[in-house]
């Protein structure tokens, strides 16, 4: 089955494969949102259902509840779990301190709470979303509807003392309507090209009032595992600076393939 894969899902499934293994009985687990969190989430419903892994899930998302649900996974509250030992999610981009660009999924406001609320979060990307500096792709940024255009014209003129390159917004869609959040906000995509100072960036664009948060991720990620197309994984752990360097045999992939539905 996994010949079939693009080498681009491999190495999405070779990076969830590997980072499943963080995960132990009885943790309180964060569970990401967008195609390569989805490997993730298939990939420990499998082993609560095989090997009777016990672990309660939180979702960032909606659509991450409803997959985790029918994988089999107990999904609960944030507020009904507390603090979790781990998060797993995806990036769109990551640099080299393992700050993060994320919400390409719009999902970037839960996503944030979550793995601020966890002991760990663990990255789980392709090598492409590796940059030497964020930005090429578009910072989202939750707004509330009341008010956007002032909101995106307050924006505007703040990146104009911004170290970034490029300075267009643009409001996302979903067909002819406006993209809507689980929270029911909109999201405003800056396409930056590239952001001189990430964490100046983040701390601005929190205080424009319309906007409750963006998807920068500063010092948030703990461990980001990098998967290839043939297997290869790498795992970096900015605390303790260790790098560790593994395979994933696709051979051993059990039926995380067999229900591929979305
Ligand atoms: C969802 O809002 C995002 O933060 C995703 O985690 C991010 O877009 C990565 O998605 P993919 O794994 O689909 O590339």
């Amino acid at each position: 089955m996994t010949a079939e894969l693009s080498p681009i899902d491999r190495a999405k499934y070779a990076a969830a494969v590997r980072a499943v293994e963080f995960v132990k009985d009885g943790m309180k687990v964060g569970l990401g949102t967008g195609s390569t969190a989805a490997w993730m989430v298939r990939r420990l419903g499998e082993m609560v259902r095989e090997t009777g892994l016990d672990i309660t899930g939180v979702a960032t998302s909606e659509r991450t509840a409803e997959l985790a649900r029918a994988q089999g996974i107990r999904v609960v509250p944030l507020d009904e779990a507390g603090w979790l030992d781990i998060t797993i999610d995806g990036a769109d981009e990551f640099d080299g301190e393992l700050n993060l660009i994320k919400g390409g999924g719009g999902a970037l406001l839960r996503e944030k709470i979550v793995a601020t609320a966890s002991d760990r979060m663990v990255v789980i990307a392709d090598a492409a979303k590796e940059v030497a500096r964020l930005g090429a792709f578009p910072l989202p940024v939750e707004v509330i509807p009341f008010g956007w255009t002032a909101t995106r014209t307050l924006i505007e003129e703040l990146l104009g003392s911004l170290d970034v390159l490029g300075r267009t917004i643009s409001l996302r869609m979903n067909g002819e309507a406006p993209f809507v959040t689980d929270q029911g906000n909109w999201i405003l995509d800056l396409h930056l090209g590239r952001i001189g100072n990430a964490r100046q960036t983040s701390l601005v664009l929190n205080q424009v009032p319309g906007v409750v948060e963006n998807g920068l991720f500063i010092d948030v990620c703990d461990v980001v595992v990098i998967g290839r197309g043939d297997g290869r994984v790498e795992v970096r752990d900015i605390n303790t600076g260790d790098v560790e360097r593994a395979r994933v045999e696709f051979a051993e992939a059990g039926n995380a393939f067999a229900d591929l539905g979305d």
